[in-house]
């Protein structure tokens, strides 16, 4: 059994609970990071650690918890639950002041909700998914419009990812006005010889903590990095695709909406990216 934290607590999962009350289960008002762990250590904790404080700061959230507490909430996950490769998820919600109410409570007398548990995952970093490459649909994007901030409002890529499963494929690429936002749970990149390309960024995606280290490490290995938005269309003729998140790292894409890219397999760009990306990660990992 796992042991998790919750407001200051760490406690056996069976034991943690939070009010029926509370404003991330009745208004998903709640935000959340998802950090990555290879060999025990943390993958940038740091990112995250600021993109949270980001992501309150835009919601007038209170952040219950300093920076390096966290860390040490974190070290201590990875430590009780003998996590060697997997991942942390954290979760802030504004709480509950004991009843239903659309206005906000008193951030004086209400305490923000602080969730924290860890999911082993074995083998993430020599994944046999990454090694196959992900099929991927496209769906219209009808998500809200602050999709910079990391709200726990997952419904509607809950449902991509369902469409993607339907379809037989693994994932699903979302379209506002004709061009890629992002993925479900990921950014998304296409490859045009040495150029990678992803969308800039801006309040229609998030913005990845994976994206910033990648588009760095594809600089440093003299890869050219274009940021701005591209079609589905365009991404069918490019030469390769990609996506980057905490929990998949680089994860090759070899087909969209039923087209094979080049050869379809994962090209030797993303491929690369992948291990220079986790090797330089685990370098630098807490
Ligand atoms: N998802 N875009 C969206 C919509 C995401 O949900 C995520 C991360 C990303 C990539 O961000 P990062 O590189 O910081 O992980 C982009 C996490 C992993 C999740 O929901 O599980």
């Amino acid at each position: 059994m796992r042991t998790v934290y919750v407001n200051g607590q760490f406690m056996p999962e069976n034991e943690a609970t939070v009010s029926i009350f509370d404003r991330g289960f009745l208004m998903a008002d709640g935000v959340y990071e998802v950090t990555s762990v290879l060999g025990g250590k943390l993958i940038d904790f740091d990112g995250h650690a600021v993109r949270l404080a980001r992501s309150l700061g835009e919601l007038d959230m209170r952040n219950p918890i300093a920076k390096e507490d966290l860390l040490e909430v974190h070290r201590e996950l990875v430590r009780l639950n003998e996590i060697d490769e997997g991942l942390i998820y954290l979760q802030i919600t504004r709480g509950s002041d004991g009843d239903r109410d659309f206005a906000f409570p008193d951030p004086e007398t209400t305490e923000p909700t602080i969730v924290l548990f860890t999911q082993n995952k074995p083998g993430m970093a020599d994944s046999p998914a990454a090694k196959r490459g992900a099929k991927i649909i496209s769906i219209e994007d009808i998500r809200w419009g602050r999709r910079d901030i990391k709200t726990v409002q997952l419904l509607y890529p809950s449902m991509g990812k369902m469409m993607a499963k339907k379809a037989g494929c693994d994932d699903a690429w979302m379209v506002e006005d004709g061009m890629v936002t992002e993925g479900t749970s990921n950014n998304a990149y296409i490859v045009k010889g040495n150029k990678i390309i992803t969308r800039h960024l801006g309040t229609e995606i998030l913005h990845g903590i994976t994206r910033v280290a990648v588009l760095r490490l594809a600089r440093e290995a003299q890869m050219e990095v274009e940021e701005r938005s591209f079609s589905i269309e365009e991404a069918q003729e490019a030469d390769e695709a990609f996506t980057t998140s905490a929990s998949a790292f680089v994860m090759p894409v070899v087909e969209i909406d039923g087209v094979a890219l080049g050869e379809g397999v994962p090209g030797r760009v993303a491929m690369r990216l992948r291990e220079i990306y986790i090797d330089e990660m685990r370098k630098a990992a807490v």
